[in-house]
């Protein structure tokens, strides 16, 4: 049994998802695969030859553990506290998706386990939401990374072809063509990695939340742009720089239906400008990468994911030539059962 968990891009809409925002991404080619075999001796074995580590352990009692194991172990704790008795099972994780560049590599190896032990469990595939649900769960309860829920939704519901407009107030989505002519959409490593969990990421959600307490409201969606105004340094920014990122999703989906490619361009460099001047999630050498992509001839560029380095999306023409390093990226499937 081998499923398969997409990394992912997202177009605009960052910093969007954990305040019950717009969000606009989709599913890349490059993925995890974790395979699963029954076992009989009724452990966990998993032998991740991404990371060239093993790790055993009893599904019933899955201690803590650090980085890759961590998924695993609390894919498989919070299937069983979700009434899927995980019987015991030989895992295989391999992967060719970077990790820590912002393509969301933790949502690929989370989506991939969780298909893979349900598989594995004889157990039929519940309400993608609730898939979801699951493995955001596993980020905020066994890595204590509080993200929101825009890779994991990607995770499980991208298609080829589309980029993914969700809600994240009710988790709705709808799919958009992506019709980019001759234009290409490429993603470009900054070189600097920092783990989310220890980056200022779980402190402009602390920010965000303050921001509600003080407007009265139970998230920033429902925020009045006047009154955010009026909040101290740096809230109002953050403030300002959710309530325009919906308005710049919105903006963009109108741009992919009529086919304003430019006016999407536009939209990624006031994106940029807004998460480096407003939300304060850029660094030099991300500032460097954008620099270079419109150096290169792209139309628009930004940084993308949790910030803090990271990778950087740019949209190039189609008469540009792409700097080497830019990796050229179309939407793929979501997650999925490979045999
Ligand atoms: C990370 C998180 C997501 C989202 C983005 C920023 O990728 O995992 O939930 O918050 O940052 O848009």
């Amino acid at each position: 049994m081998r499923a398969r968990g997409p990394g992912r891009v997202n177009l605009l809409g960052e910093h969007t998802d954990y305040n019950a925002g717009l969000c606009l991404p989709f599913a890349v080619e490059a993925g995890v695969t974790v395979s699963a075999e029954r076992s009989e001796s009724g452990e966990i074995e998993a032998h991740a030859l991404a990371y060239g580590e093993d790790d055993r352990f009893d599904p019933t009692d899955p201690q803590p553990a650090a980085g890759w194991r961590a998924f695993v172990r609390g894919t498989v704790a919070e299937l069983n506290a979700a009434g899927t008795a995980v019987p015991g099972a030989r895992l295989r994780i391999e992967s060719d998706l970077p990790e820590g560049v912002g393509l969301s590599s933790s949502a690929a190896l989370g989506s991939a386990l969780c298909l893979a032990l349900l598989a594995v469990a004889g157990q039929p595939e519940p309400e993608r939401r609730e898939l979801a649900r699951l493995c955001s769960r596993v980020e905020h309860r066994w890595i204590g990374a509080q993200t929101g829920m825009l890779d994991q939704m990607a995770a499980f519901f991208a298609e080829p072809g589309h980029a993914l407009l969700l809600d994240c107030r009710d988790l709705n989505v709808e799919q958009v063509p992506l019709v980019l002519g001759d234009w290409s959409v490429c993603v470009a490593d900054s070189g600097s990695r920092r783990a989310l969990a220890e980056s200022g990421y779980n402190e402009r959600r602390r920010e965000c939340a303050e921001a509600c307490t003080r407007l009265g409201v139970e998230s920033l969606r429902e925020a009045d742009e006047g009154a955010a105004e009026g909040l101290p340094e740096p809230l109002n920014r953050r403030v300002r720089h959710v309530l325009s990122e919906n308005g710049r999703v919105r903006a963009a989906v109108d741009a992919l239906k009529t086919g304003d490619i430019n006016e999407l361009a536009d939209l990624l460099d006031a994106s940029h400008r807004s998460l480096r001047d407003d939300y304060e999630v850029s660094v030099p050498e991300v500032e460097h990468t954008i620099e270079r992509m419109h150096a290169a001839g792209a139309a628009g560029a930004r940084i993308m994911g949790g910030g803090f380095g990271g990778a950087v999306l740019a949209l190039f023409p189609p008469d540009a030539q792409p700097p080497d390093d830019a990796v050229p990226v179309a939407p793929a499937r979501g997650a999925h059962i490979l045999d």
